[in-house]
């Protein structure tokens, strides 16, 4: 079995992506991450590709006519690499449903709660962790999922959950969950490289 090639997209600062360097360092899966790819231009995660030697390939969505091209240029990139895995860690974007087409169940996201709670249209970055707490639930977490055509509506792989302490704020939420999301992401991306996820009647099975 050839090691996955891994393309991770990123917006932000790419803690996430820090996360699967370093446990591809550590040999924690069976595969190489050969590009990091942002819609921004500034985003650290390219920064943090840049610093390991990997290949850090910004796009700007303004030198485009629309979605559908810049997602167009996005898959030639992918298909020239190769790539057998996209991870979304913190993409800002919704992939159009031409590459999803293209790339299906070969695209997982990180999402800071357990879905499908918490999850959809403007849920992301502080905004979910505020919720969170506004609803007084007791406990959050992180989700690793498939995407398909809907916003944080693909078929889940993996989720961890933890306890909130009632004098959390929304910043210590998101903290905490940030912890859970760098091991869960690794974790998911383990599984797909050993080849111990399946489809199956469009349900995920997961080999242990
Ligand atoms: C994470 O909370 C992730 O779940 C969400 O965006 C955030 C990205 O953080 N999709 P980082 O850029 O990996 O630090």
């Amino acid at each position: 079995m050839a090691a996955k090639r891994i393309a991770v997209l990123a917006s932000g600062g790419g803690t996430n992506l820090q996360a699967l360097l370093d446990a591809q360092e550590a040999g924690y899966f069976d595969g190489e991450i050969v590009l990091v790819f942002s819609n921004v231009k500034n985003a650290f995660a390219l920064e943090r590709a840049r610093t390991k030697g990997i290949p850090a390939i910004w796009l700007s969505r303004k030198n485009f006519d629309s979605d559908e091209a810049f997602d167009r240029e996005l898959v030639s990139i992918l298909d020239e690499n190769r790539i057998d895995l996209v991870v979304l860690a913190g993409y800002l974007r919704i992939l159009t449903p031409e590459l999803l087409r293209k790339y299906r169940f070969r695209v997982i996201n990180i999402h800071p709660a357990l879905l499908p709670a918490f999850g959809g249209k403007g849920f992301y970055g502080l905004r979910v962790h505020q919720a969170v707490r506004a609803s007084g639930e007791r406990q959050t977490g992180a989700t690793v999922h498939f995407v398909d055509e809907g916003i944080d509506s693909g078929l889940i792989l993996l989720q961890q959950a933890i306890a909130i302490d009632p004098t959390w704020t929304a910043e210590e939420i998101q903290s905490e969950v940030l912890k859970i999301e760098h091991k869960l992401l690794p974790k998911a991306v383990r599984a797909i490289c050993a080849d111990k996820v399946e489809i199956i009647d469009n349900k995920v099975r997961l080999w242990e």
